[in-house]
């Protein structure tokens, strides 16, 4: 039975990649097969449960019937947000008209939807679910939320019961291991419409990731309007310049804009970190004031998305100036009291090695490498985020980190928070911050980068630049704690998968980089260790993935898992 989820998910990959758009009956046949596998495969309440919950308590009572009147009791005051989350979950998944009363009759059952103090972790709810009473319970609107979603996913998975209008008793006591669990996206290099960034967090909201990271600057576009200097998006912002505002890959969000999207995600339960990426990948940057960069680089034409490999001058203290205007703006947006300032790739050397001026601050400054600039530059800018009271985040490059035999690499301050990234170094990573005391985000491109292809030949046009296959069942070996000792550990705050955008042109090829592999990380994200189970995954997956197609989701088919691989 299991070919009838992995035909249809073949068919609607074919068409997604081809780009054709269905034909009626095409539309009705992926339904047909859709709807057919759900019930194949979903036939008790625990099958599309994705992050499994930490704690479950089967009930023997009877199961709450939706043929009652049902009763809505909230203490959530201006929250009518959530009321409809709770009513569209009740008409997506409740195959019979439900019959909301505003008077409470000792006939009537009762979904309770309450905020409680008492409950103090983050993100934790309780989902209690008797014969009268549907209970979701936590600290705030996004716990409460979190239970609608695992109420969506019992609903989903228990298909045969949710048919007949009833659901089993069930009691959920959940709460996440780790407060980090964040997605990024990188409309930087090929710009993502609004709209289609509101439909990702949509879907990302389903399995409980609460972070969005947007990497908003890169070589390849400058994507967050300035007040203070237009010209960064006037420039940067078209990697195509000849093709107008609507042309591929142009494009930059407002300041309303990003307020509006960041509304959006908070009722969501999801934090917008924004990043700013510095003192690399900042050709769209220079390519508005090309007289930030090195000395050596005066005469050269900064293209955006042409250029590459530039860096800012460490020495230019325009530089600082102007990001004192940007980091502001940028901040002030932005609700999150953390922003992402990069740090990565720098090609130091090739930049502030062959800059006179750079040389120059060197020598006054006494340094012998470099390098030690980064400390001069990151002191200047995280001043700026210390004045505007915010936190910063840095990826993990191991140059930059203090070793206690080497006095003159730069130590991060130690309210930054460091993000590791590079292949093979995230041990080391894990070591140097536990010893240094930082915070420590895990994204190691072996089990997170989702720009990586899927398995071999996995569409080639996409994946031409050489990186390495990260595969579903890889992604799903991810131990954020690398298995170390929990007083090794403590200091990881917790998971983001990349999207990097360079070979994704738009929201389907998104969507399939993601999907199902996020189902994998969400669940790593949530689930302790001592409730993962691989092969209970691979059931559970099936009901989301047919769910997300139905939601338009261009999710990929994880065929090398399935029954007919295995026999090969
Ligand atoms: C990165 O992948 N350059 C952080
Ligand atoms: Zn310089």
């Amino acid at each position: 039975m299991r070919i009838i989820p992995v035909c249809m998910l073949y068919l609607l990959n074919y068409y997604v990649m081809k780009k054709e758009s269905l034909s009626k009956f095409q539309y009705f046949f992926i339904l047909f097969l859709a709807i057919s596998s759900v019930q194949a495969f979903s036939q008790q309440h625990l099958s599309a449960l994705i992050p499994m919950p930490n704690h479950i308590e089967s009930k023997d009572g009877r199961p709450f019937s939706f043929f009652n009147d049902i009763y809505i009791q909230t203490n959530l005051t201006n929250n009518t947000f959530l009321l409809s989350e709770l009513e569209s979950v009740l008409t997506k998944r409740v195959q019979h008209t439900i019959k909301i009363t505003t008077t409470k009759t000792t006939e009537s059952s009762i979904i309770k939807l309450l905020t409680d103090s008492s409950i103090t972790q983050q993100d934790a709810y309780v989902l209690e679910i008797t014969e009268k009473c549907i209970l979701i319970k936590g600290q705030d609107e996004g716990a409460i939320f979190y239970g609608l979603k695992t109420l969506d996913q019992l609903l989903l998975g228990d298909i045969q019961n949710t048919s007949k209008g009833i659901i089993s008793s069930i009691k959920i006591t959940d709460s996440p291991r780790y407060n980090h669990r964040a997605l990024m996206l990188d409309p930087a290099r090929h710009f993502i419409p609004l709209k289609d960034v509101k439909f990702y967090i949509d879907q990302m909201s389903k399995f409980k990731f609460n972070i969005l990271q947007l990497h908003l600057t890169d070589d390849q576009g400058w994507r967050i309007e300035i007040k203070k200097h237009p010209l960064l998006t006037q420039k940067g912002a078209f990697r195509n310049p000849d093709a107008g505002a609507n042309g591929p890959d142009n494009g930059f969000y407002t300041q309303e804009d990003m307020k509006d999207l960041i509304t959006y995600a908070a009722d969501r339960n999801i934090e917008i970190i924004p990043e700013i990426d510095i003192p690399g990948h900042t050709v769209a940057v220079l390519s508005a004031y090309p007289e930030l960069g090195c000395t050596h680089t005066d005469t050269m034409i900064k293209v955006v998305g042409k250029t590459v490999n530039l860096m800012l001058c460490a020495s230019n203290q325009k530089v600082y100036q102007i990001y004192d205007d940007i980091l502001k703006e940028i901040l002030q947006i932005f609700p999150s009291k953390t922003i992402h300032l990069g740090g990565d790739e720098a090609a130091i050397k090739e930049n502030w090695g062959a800059c006179k001026s750079c040389q120059k601050l060197m020598k006054e400054l006494n340094y012998k490498q470099e390098k030690e600039l980064m400390s001069y530059f990151f002191s200047k800018m995280l001043y700026i985020v210390k004045k505007n009271e915010k936190k910063a985040v840095l990826w993990c490059e191991l140059d930059n980190i203090r070793m206690p035999a080497n006095k003159y690499l730069f130590a991060y301050p130690k309210d930054v928070t460091l993000m590791t990234w590079r292949g093979g170094l995230t041990p080391k990573c894990i070591d140097l911050t536990s010893k240094s005391g930082h915070s420590l985000i895990m994204a190691p491109g072996e089990f997170t980068y989702f720009d990586y292809p899927q398995y071999e030949g996995d569409f080639p046009e996409y994946n031409n630049w050489g990186m390495p296959i990260l595969t579903l069942e890889k992604a799903y070996a991810f131990d954020p704690g690398y298995n170390l000792p929990q007083a090794q550990q403590k200091h990881i705050l917790g998971v983001t998968g990349t999207l990097w955008g360079e070979a994704i042109k738009d929201i389907n090829r998104l969507n399939y980089m993601t999907y199902p592999r996020a189902l994998a990380l969400s669940e790593a994200a949530w689930t302790d260790m001592n409730h993962r189970s691989w092969s209970s995954f691979k059931n559970r997956i099936y009901p989301n993935l047919t769910d997300l197609i139905m939601s338009g989701v261009s999710v990929r088919s994880p065929f090398e898992i399935t029954d007919r691989m295995n026999k090969q």
